[in-house]
């Protein structure tokens, strides 16, 4: 590795004003609200899924206060389908801490921000750096790709000192000028570039502004970065999911508990086996148990295989288990994971 390339940020920074995403709602903005929930919604989701989601949440809850005042349920609701249900329920405690212990007013540097829960360094960072043009590093996926190639950083960043050199890198790169002006130009310009040039594979290094000053294109390698030994193995599990459903057409539902999947939502009662499922029926009830056409759901680290079992259920039936019969009008308003409300969709 070399030392870092002199004019790497004013390249970055002059590409992003051209060729950079520029319309995005949450940017022309330096509310730290709208730019801390674009952050958080982008931190494991596409910006095209994003943005219908970003709108609603914005119109439901337009600032912190009002955020912090809802019911959790109803931000879960609103998150419903963007996955990763964890950040639903920090961006909730965050934004009662934002107001109980900073009056309302996010913190402006990114070692303050980094305390509040669900912001991790880098998503500190990128609130910092856009809505207060502070001198402070990102480094999230896309850019230690970026970052890794033009520096031809080859330490294995599935260790810590990997992890903390590339930091360190990072900080040595950022702009040292005109800060306002250049930190939110430069933290977005590398989102930009690592979301659309410098690709994973097949990178369109002849478009890139950096090409020139990169180490991975010179040595002819740049698939090769970033360098990670560890890989996350995938599993596989089957669920069993019973719709249980009165004559009326309600349906048996559940709170899923505060930790592992699905957390804090509504759901289906989910078993690990089918003789588990049908322990839990009343036993009038077993023998018209229908078994319908298992799916699968893909999580991050695991393939889910959902098997729905159907049964009809008089509605005093499941009085003794920890949940409640909602009619198909109040669905819309529940959160629930989004292979339950697929399956469930009238
Ligand atoms: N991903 C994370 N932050 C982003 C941003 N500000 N714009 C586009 N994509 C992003």
């Amino acid at each position: 590795m070399t030392a870092p390339p002199a004019g790497f940020a004013g390249r970055i920074v002059r590409w992003q004003r051209i060729h950079g995403r520029n319309s995005l709602p949450w940017q022309g903005t330096r509310d730290p609200y709208r730019v801390w929930l674009s952050e958080i919604m982008l931190q494991q989701t596409q910006v095209a899924t994003v943005l219908d989601y970003y709108a609603r949440f914005l119109d439901r809850f337009s600032n912190v206060r009002a955020l912090a005042a809802a019911d959790l349920d109803e931000v879960y609701a609103l998150w419903s389908g963007l996955g990763y249900y964890s950040r639903a329920r920090n961006l909730h405690r965050c934004a009662c801490e934002v107001v109980s212990a900073h009056g309302g007013e996010f913190p402006r540097r990114a070692q303050v921000l980094e305390t509040l829960p669900g912001i991790g360094r880098s998503t500190a960072a990128a609130i910092a750096a856009l809505c207060f043009g502070e001198r402070a590093a990102i480094l999230d996926g896309n850019v230690k790709r970026v970052l890794t190639r033009v520096l031809g950083f080859d330490a294995d960043l599935a260790g810590a000192a990997g992890q903390r050199e590339l930091w360190s890198q990072a900080q040595a790169l950022l702009p040292r000028r005109a800060l306002q002006e250049a930190m939110p130009r430069y933290t977005q310009g590398l989102m930009d570039l690592g979301a659309t040039l410098c690709l994973p594979r097949q990178p369109h290094c002849l478009l890139c502004p950096v090409s020139r000053l990169c180490v991975a294109r010179r040595q002819g390698d740049v698939e090769s970065y970033p360098v990670k030994t560890r890989k996350l193995k995938r599993s596989a599990q089957s669920l069993w999911l019973l719709q249980a459903r009165t004559d009326d057409g309600s349906v048996w539902l559940e709170k899923r508990p505060a930790t592992g999947i699905w957390a804090g939502l509504y759901c289906l009662p989910v078993f690990e086996s089918r003789d588990a499922l049908s322990d839990a029926v009343p036993p009038p009830a077993r023998p018209r148990l229908r078994d319908e056409a298992p799916f699968m759901h893909v999580l991050t680290h695991k393939d889910l295989y959902l098997h729905p079992v159907a049964a009809r259920i008089g509605p005093r039936a499941m009085k003794h288990a920890q949940g409640g019969w909602f009619g198909v009008e109040e669905l819309p308003r529940l959160g629930l994971p989004a292979p339950v409300r697929r399956l469930l969709a009238p």
